[in-house]
């Protein structure tokens, strides 16, 4: 047992999928899983572990920001022997060459946070996806003829600000998009010798102040929850 997920070892699959919120992992076990039950419930942070197509699959939330999927993904690595983690989340548009529903396959995460330095003594601001996750995610994705874009992020800490400008370090280092927890997740995959990609769909495009309506968001993140699971099976 660990300090954040009440699990018992050998509840917890070797992959597991990683929305933000709590709700949406409970959403994805009822869509998608056979014979899935809850493995932990601590701070009501739902963890489902049950089979897509065979294949043992866990399901639970992040929380929001680094300091939250931080500790779960540490916890997922080092005290139930998870292999791989893919983050599945939304993230906000910073070009309006992207549109809303577009999914991105996450290459390098770009951050100010000082996470991966002070935890890993790992240096600088951009910290790439580990492992294989990625590979089979873009090969997947190509085999089931989904759309996908490969491409930096900025894992920002921030989501209200002063101004609408594009970070500096997020345009220098040609971030499509801004969400908030992937540089943590790769700090840890990277520190520990594991695997972790981030699938994204697009639910904002923030020069043009368009956005997935509330209702919509839910069906909208179908397609990506799909195609995280065939990685799944495969990895
Ligand atoms: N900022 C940060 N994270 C996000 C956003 C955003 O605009 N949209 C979805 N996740």
């Amino acid at each position: 047992m660990s300090l954040h997920i009440s699990a018992k070892k050998g509840e917890i699959a070797s992959v597991v999928l990683m929305p933000g919120d709590p709700l949406r992992a409970k959403f994805l076990a009822e869509h998608f899983l056979e014979n899935y039950r809850l493995v932990s419930e601590t701070r009501n942070n739902f963890y489902f572990t049950g089979q897509y197509k065979g294949k043992p699959v866990t399901v639970g939330a992040s929380g929001m920001g680094c300091p939250s999927i931080g500790i779960y993904s540490y916890e997922l690595y080092t005290e139930y022997e998870v292999q791989h983690i893919i983050r599945i989340g939304t993230c906000g548009a910073y070009t309006t060459e992207l549109e809303l529903y577009d999914l991105i396959n996450v290459n390098f995460a770009v951050s100010e946070s000082t996470y991966a330095r002070h935890a890993w003594g790992i240096p600088g601001n951009t910290i790439r996806h580990q492992g294989e996750a990625y590979q089979v995610i873009k090969s997947v994705a190509k085999r089931l003829k989904k759309k996908i874009v490969h491409a930096n992020v900025h894992s920002s800490d921030i989501f209200y600000r002063k101004t609408e400008e594009i970070p500096p370090l997020a345009l220098r280092k040609k971030c499509l998009a801004v969400e908030m927890e992937t540089f943590a997740l790769f700090a840890n995959a990277r520190h520990l010798g594991k695997s972790a990609a981030t699938l994204l769909t697009v639910s904002d495009i923030l020069p043009s102040h368009q956005r997935i309506s509330p209702e919509e968001r839910e069906k909208s993140l179908l397609p990506m929850m799909e195609l995280a699971l065939e990685t799944a099976v495969r990895l």
